[in-house]
């Protein structure tokens, strides 16, 4: 007969110790594998820190050359090829709106479709050309007159700029345009340009918006000189080119466009590069008058 052995686990205090042991480094093991993978996954939904490199500084407009001026609108990018800030990031998931919120057209009370002529054809933050806007009587400017190529104006404008230009080199100064007629595209770019690189605060003081451009209306012209290094700044008339064009302008027709103290009526910070043909009569009024194109029309 067959004995069956049976074999007896006895259970020993010992065998207890190793099992509670092994439960513990489970637990331990289990219990940082849980820890670690919520460090991660809160880490990775931090935002990120705005960078202040991308934050416009309208304060630095003092003695700072504007770019989006003197850029050459005959090499500049196709507007259609220009990085439109809108288009790349949903504006909603922006961290900083002034870098990549697509910009807001603020309301124009008249859009003007056809130039009808008129020399007081008034574009500003509320009235607006369209995109299709092209003035009549256009001329283009002689390249070795501009810092730019390719530059367009309005005829009567540019007659009264060359007369202006051979009075001042008598008197032993020089000028040249760096920037005349502008396209919505153009101007689109400029914006945006400006936009992605200074932000909104600063952009809205120093570029208008496409299609509130004066510069699209054909009468405006940005003036620069060897004293701003054929550039542009605010200390313009610190210089004796700066000084003559701002006290002689009107007698040719033209005004300064955006005078120091009247930011609040034309939306712009002060440019002394910037002229604007309204003719020699209304100039000399609104010069001896110290006022702006808009209160001239009293539409201020
Ligand atoms: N700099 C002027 C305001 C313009 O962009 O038309
Ligand atoms: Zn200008």
């Amino acid at each position: 007969m067959r004995t069956e052995k049976k074999k007896h686990w006895k259970v020993t205090p010992r065998f207890y110790i190793l099992m509670g042991i092994l439960l513990a480094v489970i637990l331990v093991v289990l219990a940082l594998f849980l820890l670690g993978d919520r460090d991660q996954s809160e880490g990775n939904q931090l935002p990120e820190a705005p960078d202040a490199s991308q934050t416009g500084d309208p304060g630095d407009a003092d003695d700072t050359a504007d770019p989006g001026d003197s850029q050459d609108p005959g090499d500049s990018q196709d507007p259609g090829d220009s990085q439109d800030p809108g288009d790349s990031q949903d504006p909603a998931e922006s961290e900083d709106p002034n870098e990549t919120t697509r910009p807001q057209a603020p309301a124009s009370t008249d859009v003007r479709t056809k130039d009808d002529g008129n020399l007081f054809v008034l574009v500003n933050k509320q009235y607006a050309v369209s995109r299709d806007y092209y003035p009549t009587d256009m001329v283009d400017i002689d390249g070795s007159l501009s810092t730019n190529q390719n530059l367009k104006v309005k005829r009567e404008a540019y007659d009264a700029y060359l007369s202006m230009l051979a009075d001042a080199k008598k008197e032993g100064l020089n000028f040249a345009i760096c920037s005349a007629y502008r396209s919505y595209a153009l101007q689109e770019s400029l914006y945006n340009n400006s936009l992605a690189a200074n932000g909104k605060e600063y952009t809205e003081k120093m570029f208008a918006y496409p299609g509130q451009s004066e510069h699209h209306t054909g009468y405006a012209i940005d003036v620069t000189s060897a004293s701003m290094n054929w550039g542009l700044s605010q200390n313009y008339t610190d210089y004796p080119d700066g000084a003559w064009i701002t006290e002689h302008c009107s007698e040719y027709g033209f005004i300064i466009r955006y005078p120091k103290g009247k930011e609040d009526i034309t939306g712009y910070m002060y440019e002394p590069w910037h002229i604007r043909y309204v003719g020699v009569d209304a100039a000399k009024e609104i010069t001896r008058q110290g006022i702006t194109l808009e209160e001239y029309l009293d539409v201020a």
